[in-house]
């Protein structure tokens, strides 16, 4: 099946609201250029709404980089699904590895998070990945397909095709150290296998499935030319208009 490469780039905790006002412009001026892919850009919360003012002119997507289930209420420092709606925001990371391993998110926080999102009109972007640890005890596949099951659960086929997901192995995330496309290839079909299994083929060919962990210009060609993966979430290499530029022109 053909389906539409992704690049998303994930700011983390950078940028003033100016900066990345410039950056989402840079990026947008080049997706305008790759009319065969889709270009994502997640902003911290406080510069969602200029970010998004900004590009409503454009075919740049933007994501929050996380969301809360409920509408409103007693939250203290979540930002919920209406009030990105309200915004124009129509995608949110969920389960990001930082949010797992700095602030302790776990599987069932992960659900919630994403059952919450889909039922607010929000698509989500969901990571999951293992620690160098688990894959050094031969636990990838094992905890890859844990955090699925959970992660996913009472997810309808009918929802399944509205959600990204994205492969990032911990081990590889900021570190300079990218996964080799075999391990990422292999990684991708088994998430594939899993959709096909605990939904039907037809959806599991039809998920865009990110890889991410020291994107690069360098290696961007190597990744996109594997068959299940199709696009990239980038931290490091988006914070820079020309890397990402790079990057977004895949070839
Ligand atoms: P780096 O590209 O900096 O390794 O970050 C990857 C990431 O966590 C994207 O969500």
């Amino acid at each position: 099946m053909n389906r539409r490469p992704l690049i998303a780039g994930n700011w983390k905790m950078h940028l003033t609201v100016s900066e990345a006002v410039r950056l989402a412009q840079a990026a947008a001026q080049t997706c305008g250029a790759c009319p065969d892919r889709d270009v994502m850009v997640a902003p911290a919360f406080t510069a969602l709404t200029k970010v998004r003012e900004a590009l409503k002119d454009t075919s740049l997507l933007v994501a929050a980089q996380n969301v809360a289930w409920e509408r409103e209420g007693a939250y203290t420092g979540e930002v919920s699904p209406v009030m990105l709606q309200d915004i124009g925001v129509h995608f949110a990371i969920i389960g990001h590895s930082e949010r797992r391993q700095i602030f302790g998110e776990d599987d069932a926080m992960i659900n919630c998070r994403l059952r919450g999102a889909l039922a607010g009109g929000i698509q989500p972007v969901l990571c999951v990945g293992e620690t160098l640890e688990e894959r050094e005890t031969g636990r990838t596949i094992s905890v890859l397909e844990q955090q699925m099951r959970q992660d996913l659960q009472g997810v309808s086929a009918d929802k399944m095709h509205q959600i990204v997901l994205a492969y990032e192995p911990v081990w590889a995330i900021g570190t300079g150290k990218t996964a080799t496309t075999e391990q990422a290839q292999e990684a991708h079909a088994f998430l594939r296998r899993f959709l096909t299994e605990e939904y039907e083929k037809n959806i599991a060919d039809g998920v865009r499935i990110l890889y991410g962990g020291s994107v690069k210009p360098e290696n961007i060609d190597n990744l996109m030319a594997q068959p299940d993966i199709d696009g990239a979430l980038v931290g490091g290499a988006a914070l820079q208009a020309e890397s990402f530029d790079r990057i977004i022109r895949f070839r």
